[in-house]
């Protein structure tokens, strides 16, 4: 288009919409033709839009488009090298500025060429000759709708932040609580030291070698310091018996699931069977569920002679059986009323005793594997 385009006896400015304030808008105008870039450009200075910048090589549109980022695109369709429909496709593909409005301007008058831009995400169409008033027109409104999904996506960044940063404070009180929950347990029993803290870490240890979702790995070792809880609803006579338990003591001791599970839901009385099994390695707990299943399981054993249910082989709920071998190694490798610490390679080989009897192979197996970092951990958490 040249400006031989306009109506006869009219000028530029005539032809404008009212003069306006400048725009800081920035536009890029994509065309082949200097003549047509060179009108195109002179109707948006004259309607106040000063920030314009031009490219009349296709092969460099992109590069341009990257690096001045602009706020709306004037398209010529037919170019050659690149076609205007192939730059509308990577800038529509690409994920920054992909919603930057795209004004199509083609003298190809057919309802293909006009489909084609739309099927690749074109905002608007111009015809060739551009019509002044049209073109300002146009690109108001479309600047106008380009600043409403600015300030929306700006929204929407910003809620998100707000969202994760209370998420964040939620985790952070979440955590705080459990803390508090596995202290006042374990003030309560009180020669087991750092005890709930490395049940915690040797879980995780065990859960991300066996491969399990990210979210059950946190839910497991968030719940496994919880898992004797139920000790708070013990006599001092059993707890803080020094030597062996009798049997009717014994016997007590081991209510500690049963009130573990009836701390977490108060409408359960009696042992209830946890139901979730091995069947949620991958699925959605709740925490509460997690510490509730933990609790009720830590003590069953793989050949079905635990308590509180004598549940056999995987009718234990996975993270039970994460906690019995954690639980179990902890207690070996640690000094008690009534034993010594054992060196940490006899805890293993004791461990190891108990594979497809007390433990679950797998569970077991997982463990040898993370012996490096049991070790560790044995080290970082050593009671003072
Ligand atoms: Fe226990």
């Amino acid at each position: 288009m040249s400006l031989r385009t306009l109506p006869a006896g009219t000028t530029v400015a005539e032809s404008m919409p009212l003069a306006n304030e400048s725009s800081s808008s920035r536009l890029l105008i994509i065309d082949d033709e200097q003549i047509n870039v060179r009108v195109l450009r002179e109707y948006l200075r004259l309607a106040g839009f000063a920030n314009v910048e031009v490219c009349c090589d296709s092969r460099k549109a992109m590069e341009l488009f990257t690096q001045y980022q602009p706020d709306l695109v004037l398209l010529d369709a037919m170019m050659p090298q690149i076609s205007g429909l192939e730059i509308l496709h990577e800038i529509r593909s690409g994920s920054e500025r992909a919603f930057t409005p795209v004004v199509m301007v083609t003298a190809d008058t057919s309802p293909t060429i006009r489909l084609q831009a739309l099927e690749r995400g074109a905002t608007d169409f111009l015809q060739k000759p551009v019509d002044p008033a049209e073109l300002i027109t146009r690109v108001r409104n479309m600047l106008i709708v380009k600043e409403y999904h600015d300030e929306v996506a700006t929204r929407a960044e910003n809620l998100d932040r707000m969202i994760r940063k209370r998420t964040a404070e939620l985790e952070a009180s979440r955590m705080q609580i459990i803390q508090c929950l596995a202290r006042a347990a374990e003030f309560r029993d009180n020669e087991t030291g750092q005890h709930v803290v490395r049940v915690g870490r040797y879980a995780r240890l065990l859960a991300e070698e066996l491969g399990l979702a990210p979210n059950v790995i946190e839910l497991i070792s968030l719940a496994a310091p919880l898992h004797d809880i139920g000790k708070i609803g013990l006599p001092d006579s059993i707890l803080h018996k020094p030597g062996k338990l009798n049997e009717e003591e014994i016997e007590q001791m081991r209510k500690h699931c049963e009130y573990g599970q009836r701390m977490l839901d108060p409408t359960m009385s009696g042992i209830h069977r946890p139901t979730e099994a091995t069947t949620k390695e991958d699925g959605q707990y709740s925490l509460i569920e997690m510490v509730r299943i933990v609790t009720i399981s830590h003590h069953e054993r793989w050949d079905g002679t635990g308590y509180p249910l004598g549940l056999r082989g995987l009718d234990i709920p996975l993270p039970g059986r994460i906690v019995a071998v954690a639980d179990v190694f902890d207690a070996l490798s640690q000094s008690r009323s009534y034993k010594p610490a054992f060196p940490l390679d006899q805890c293993l080989e004791i461990l190891k005793e108990g594979r497809g009897t007390h433990f679950d192979p797998r569970v077991l197996d997982a463990f040898i594997a993370r012996f490096d970092d049991v070790r560790r951990i044995f080290l970082e958490t050593a009671d003072g």
